[in-house]
């Protein structure tokens, strides 16, 4: 496989809205020891993108200051050390970002062999939302079959993939959205109650049916007192994101009364050594029924890598249901 030199890029020429991604050229990165080049496909969009752009979401010192935190596509070269994998391979890769570009690298054990039969679209829109949804859902949260399980934002990237988890590991799956088609779209994926938040009360809902044992919060600001008060007695709250803010002023006493967690993770920070345990974990238990088909990604729309500024736009507006990605090759 040539490789160029340079390659078709989008970067964050400064911070600002969706308007401050431009197409620009850059020089194709090399693989270091225990790296995979990939030549994209396709990329996912994702929420951390936009914070990126706005400057609310630095990237690691060592990542490419590119955005783009997922793709699919073909290992183009191997680092040093690299056994796994060979030219050609198509993968779906957990980036440290970069992904908007028609190369990234990425560490050779956070790429996924694309699941049987699916398209490169759809393979592209796996990593960030699985890895996140099951490091904070099962590894953190340890959601077991039976649990109540309420996630917000049902119909955002990662509330579609948590809402098929969930209900795949035999939890009851509560959820909410922000309108009757939204909250349609997660009872079809497996949720048994989705709550349109602008018309019913979550608390009340999940309090009458004694609790949710584990929520997946995004939303933050004044949803995390009333997801405490949502929570069963040994309840445990992660929180991923704070769409409405990070700072509140809470009372803690039922913490301790009754015995609530709180706790929440962000994926981009964490150590190699820990992505890859979460790669192998999907592999293992997710991978599989990829393959089969029983659960996948929902797709929202697809854009040129030169549009990317159009796929942020979408995203914001939060009239997307599911995945946005970027077609690239
Ligand atoms: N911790 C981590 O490792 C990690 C990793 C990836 C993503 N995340 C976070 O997870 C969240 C979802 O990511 P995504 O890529 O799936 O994003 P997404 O598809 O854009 O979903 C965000 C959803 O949140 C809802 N929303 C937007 N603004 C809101 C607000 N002010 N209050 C309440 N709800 C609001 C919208 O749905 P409605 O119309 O229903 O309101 C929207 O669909 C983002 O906040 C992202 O930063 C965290």
């Amino acid at each position: 496989m040539q490789i160029p030199s340079e390659m078709t890029v989008v970067e964050i020429s400064e911070y600002g809205g969706p308007e401050v991604l431009k197409p620009a050229t850059a020089p194709v990165p090399r693989p270091g020891p225990g790296q995979i080049l990939v030549r994209i496909a396709y990329a996912g969009v994702n929420r951390p993108d936009a914070l990126q752009r706005a400057g609310n979401y630095a990237p690691p010192p060592d990542a490419s200051p590119l955005p783009g935190l997922e793709a699919s596509g073909h290992v183009a070269a191997i680092g040093d050390g690299v056994t796994r994998w060979s030219v050609g391979d198509a993968v779906a890769a957990l980036l440290p970002g970069g992904g908007y570009a028609e190369y990234a690298v990425t560490d050779a054990d956070h790429a996924l062999p694309v699941p049987d039969g699916m398209s490169m679209d759809r393979a592209a829109a796996l990593c960030e939302t699985f890895f996140t949804v099951w490091t904070n859902v099962f590894m953190r949260g340890g959601l077991k079959a039976g649990e109540r399980f309420l996630v917000h934002g049902g119909s955002s990237g990662i509330g579609t993939v948590a809402i098929q988890l969930a209900a795949l590991h035999g939890a009851r799956v509560f959820t909410t959205a922000g309108s009757v088609s939204k909250c349609q779209s997660c009872l079809d994926l497996g949720a048994d109650q989705a709550l349109n938040y602008r018309e019913a009360d979550f608390v009340e809902v999940l309090r009458a049916e004694g609790g949710a044992d584990l929520i997946l919060d995004m939303v933050g600001g004044p949803y995390i007192a009333r997801n405490l008060d949502a929570l069963a007695d040994d309840g445990r709250l992660v929180q991923i994101a704070f769409l409405q803010g990070p700072e509140v002023e809470l009372n803690m006493t039922q913490v301790m009364t009754r015995r609530l967690t709180i706790t929440g993770s962000t994926l981009r920070p964490q150590s190699p050594a820990a992505k890859t345990a979460i790669a192998r974990a999907l592999e293992t238990e997710v991978w599989p029924h990829l393959a089969s088909g029983r659960i996948g990604p929902v797709m929202d729309s697809e854009y040129a890598l030169a549009d990317a500024s159009e796929a942020h736009a979408r995203m914001e507006s939060s009239a997307h249901i599911g995945k946005i990605v970027l077609k690239v090759a």
